[in-house]
């Protein structure tokens, strides 16, 4: 199959771009390097030094004979370009990454919210008039997350809910409750990518992803080129990345607040198996499904627990702080989310063992030099922006 990769200069992008390239897809990366920029503005750095975009493809054509096409620009100011990508390559899938990440960044001002929003609602429109234009059969498998949601106080169905009001049925889009405005910029692209399936016809999977943990793919391991930017900060790091960075390191793991905030997860391998079942299986024509996409659920402090577990038996005290939370969100609640479409189309899920967290520790622990402990504080609040 064309899979155009959007966002394959990312943490997900780039191991899922060689992920298909290696099942001998044809395989092309649309990125701004715009992250790049973003990272910069606050300082972070991945913890592993990333490639330029053009060595990690160089390298991967030198060590595989397989090919990567590479496209730079902006899909959300440059529609264009946009439009001449998809003209030109003709893409069969198209798995769209290319959004700003971060609820934190989100959250930092004006600015930081404009940006989020504009940037990836703005590119997501270009992508649906793009197709519409130019390859209206292309299956776009989009990367929400679970976060749309929010916690409600009833079960969390996998997109669309079944109801009853006043005696008559209908369904509709599961009601969503977003606790960021990045949150909220994914709730805006689910409703405008609902619109163009039931209007246009345009084919779309929503994937509603958890939280992603992990460094390693059988690809990323290949050579150093390869790595993926994995992130510990506390803008652009994720829960489990970062509580493992700080365990290494002799830092208290901050979980915000009573930490009862419970969440779905999953291992960045089921992020390329579950977009390879989403792009092999396609969505019909006009047809907008939705899939919730992790394997396991916690609380932050069911995570902390096994950080600490794993470090004891490392022979390290990991030591656990419960700081102000910096968010508003609620800190005990009801959390059950369906998530039995993927397991149905066959997903084998990596589970969190305590093997898996030794294995991510002992890669973090050999670039222990790199990190610097002040970014994993929080600075950003909910409330003063
Ligand atoms: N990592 C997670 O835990 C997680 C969880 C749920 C959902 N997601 C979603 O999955 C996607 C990928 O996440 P990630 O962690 O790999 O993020 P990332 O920031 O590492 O990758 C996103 C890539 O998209 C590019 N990009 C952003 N805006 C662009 C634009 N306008 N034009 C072209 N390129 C642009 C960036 O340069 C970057 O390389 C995001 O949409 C994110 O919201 C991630």
């Amino acid at each position: 199959m064309r899979i155009l990769i959007m966002g394959g200069d990312g943490y997900l992008g780039w191991p899922t771009a060689m992920h298909f390239s290696s099942k001998g897809h044809d395989v092309a990366i649309l990125d701004s390097l715009v992250k790049r920029y973003w990272e910069a503005e606050f300082g972070a750095e991945p913890l592993i030094p990333v490639s330029s975009i053009q060595t990690r493809v160089r390298g991967w054509e030198r060590a595989t004979g397989r090919k990567i096409q590479l496209y730079i620009g902006d899909i959300s100011t440059n529609h264009r370009f946009l439009y001449d990508v998809i003209e030109r390559f003709q893409p069969e899938a198209v798995v769209h990454y290319a959004e700003q990440p971060s609820a934190p960044y989100s959250m930092f001002g004006r600015e930081y919210c404009v940006e989020t929003q504009r940037n990836n609602v703005v590119g997501t429109l270009n992508l649906m008039f793009a197709l519409q234009r130019s390859a209206p059969d292309a299956h776009v498998v989009k990367l929400g997350t679970m976060g749309e949601y929010g916690t409600p106080n009833i079960d969390i169905e996998e997109g669309w809910l079944d109801i009853t009001h006043n005696g008559r049925q209908d369904r509709v889009l599961f009601p969503k409750k977003p606790g960021s405005f990045y949150h909220l910029s994914k709730v805006h692209d689910s409703n405008n990518l609902e619109f163009a399936c039931r209007i246009w016809g345009l084919r779309v999977t929503d994937l509603n992803q958890g939280v992603v943990y992990g460094i390693e793919t059988p690809q990323t391991t290949m050579d150093k080129d390869f790595v993926t930017s994995f992130h510990y900060d506390a803008v652009f790091g994720t829960v489990l990345n970062r509580f493992i960075v700080q365990a290494v390191n002799g830092i208290p793991l901050t979980v915000y607040g009573k930490g009862g905030q419970t969440r779905g997860f999953l291992n960045i391998l089921d992020t390329l198996q579950c977009v390879e079942l989403a792009v092999e299986n396609p969505a019909d024509r006009g047809e907008f499904r939705v899939f919730n996409q992790f394997t396991e659920q916690f609380s932050i402090n069911d995570l902390a627990a096994i950080v600490q577990r794993v470090g004891k038996g490392l022979g390290q005290d990991v030591v656990v702080d419960h700081i102000a939370n910096p968010r508003v969100e609620l800190e005990e609640h009801y959390y059950n989310a369906k998530h039995s479409k993927f397991s149905d189309m066959g997903l084998q899920p990596h589970l969190l063992t305590d093997d898996v967290v030794a294995r991510m520790w002992e890669t973090v622990r050999q670039n222990q030099a790199r990190v610097h402990h002040s970014l994993v504080q929080p600075d950003i609040k909910w409330k003063q922006g």
